[in-house]
């Protein structure tokens, strides 16, 4: 099974990330030192994809509390907590990204004579975990699917959004290995072309064919008979199942409940919030309209023309068939099936 992609990279004091606005044309790695510039990277989307987001942000602590430890040894743990806060504010939708930052404040708030080593060691855990998660899932899912078909994903949920291997995708790389998978659908993900970009890419480098619709085409291939499961990935899931994803996901699942095609939620449990009962009360990012009227800094829309630009929707626990995590799997999702998958060791 094909796995080449690791775009976020620490080495030695700095991190790299794989600067994903200029895929599939440049591979180029941008090294990091400074925490601000971190936080930047994220809300610009160099790096992207919740549980990716979640990575970059732990790394983002170690970096920010070499700093703060350098240069205010006696009083760093109070020093560095505009940084958490600037990082935490970067994107608001995936819960990932507060969940890694929960955990990297645990450890500034332990007493130990190390913490730089100790920080480090938590964001190379989150790093790690996340990988060894959708590996997992990557099985899970891949059980679901009973027999060969074709599949249809949206927005990119591979190894560039996840610490490797990916959530959706990774179920996408894992049942196509299995022979599970006639075809791949990957409709192309405006205004940031994730899947035309992103997925495209990704599964091209690892050998999966890939074929590319615009998402208007999601419902006349359904009606057609060409997919038998839509598969995307999470950035937030309520206690009660609902989800939300990018911008979109929602009306490929009321279209897949028409056409009687199945409808799987891939994310790990970092991904799930109890905290937020349903998915009404998920803060959606409200991002630029330059984002709709504009391809690649050039203008595609009639002078005058505005734009909304919501970048992610909400789809209820009512039309999604599978939500799969590290934990297992969540058939008919409910709250009390979401609370008790939750709790499992
Ligand atoms: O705006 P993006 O590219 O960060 O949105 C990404 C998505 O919506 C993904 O589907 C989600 O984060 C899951 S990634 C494993």
């Amino acid at each position: 099974m094909q796995d080449s992609i690791r775009a976020i990279q620490w080495d030695g004091d700095v991190l790299k990330l794989l600067d994903q606005r200029l895929l599939p044309h440049q591979e180029i790695y941008i090294e990091y030192r400074d925490v601000g510039a971190i936080a930047e990277a994220i809300q610009d989307m160099v790096v992207r994809g919740a549980p990716a987001i979640g990575i970059t942000a732990a790394y983002g602590v170690v970096l920010a509390a070499k700093h703060h430890l350098e240069k205010s040894p006696d009083n760093w743990r109070t020093t560095i907590q505009a940084d958490l806060d600037t990082l935490a504010r970067s994107r608001p939708t995936a819960v990932n990204l507060m969940w890694a930052i929960e955990r990297m404040r645990r450890v500034i708030t332990q007493a130990s004579a190390e913490p730089l080593n100790d920080l480090l060691r938590e964001a190379k855990r989150i790093h790690e975990d996340d990988i060894a998660a959708n590996k997992a899932m990557g099985e899970f899912g891949a059980q679901l699917i009973e027999t060969p078909c074709g599949v249809l994903t949206h927005c990119n949920t591979g190894s560039l959004a996840t610490g490797g291997y990916g959530t959706a995708l990774g179920v996408i790389r894992s049942a196509y290995a299995a022979d599970k998978i006639t075809a791949v659908y990957a409709d192309e993900t405006r205004p940031w072309l994730q899947g035309a970009r992103l997925t495209a890419w990704e599964l091209a480098k690892d050998q999966i064919p890939v074929t590319l619709i615009v998402e208007g085409a999601a419902s006349h291939l359904m009606k057609q008979g060409k997919v038998a499961w839509v598969i995307v990935g999470s950035d937030r899931i309520a206690a009660n199942g609902d989800v939300a994803n990018k911008i979109g996901t929602y009306q490929l699942a009321v279209s897949a409940k028409y056409h009687d095609v199945k409808f799987m939620v891939v994310a790990p449990t970092s991904t799930v919030d109890l905290n937020i009962a349903g998915g009404d009360d998920i803060p959606i990012e409200a991002r630029s309209p330059q984002e709709v009227l504009n391809i690649s800094g050039q203008a595609i829309a009639a002078n005058g023309a505005q734009a909304w630009n919501p970048a992610f929707d909400v789809t209820p626990a009512a039309l999604i068939d599978a939500i799969v995590t590290e934990k297992g799997v969540v058939l008919q999702p409910t709250t009390g099936k979401m609370l008790a998958m939750m709790e499992k060791s």
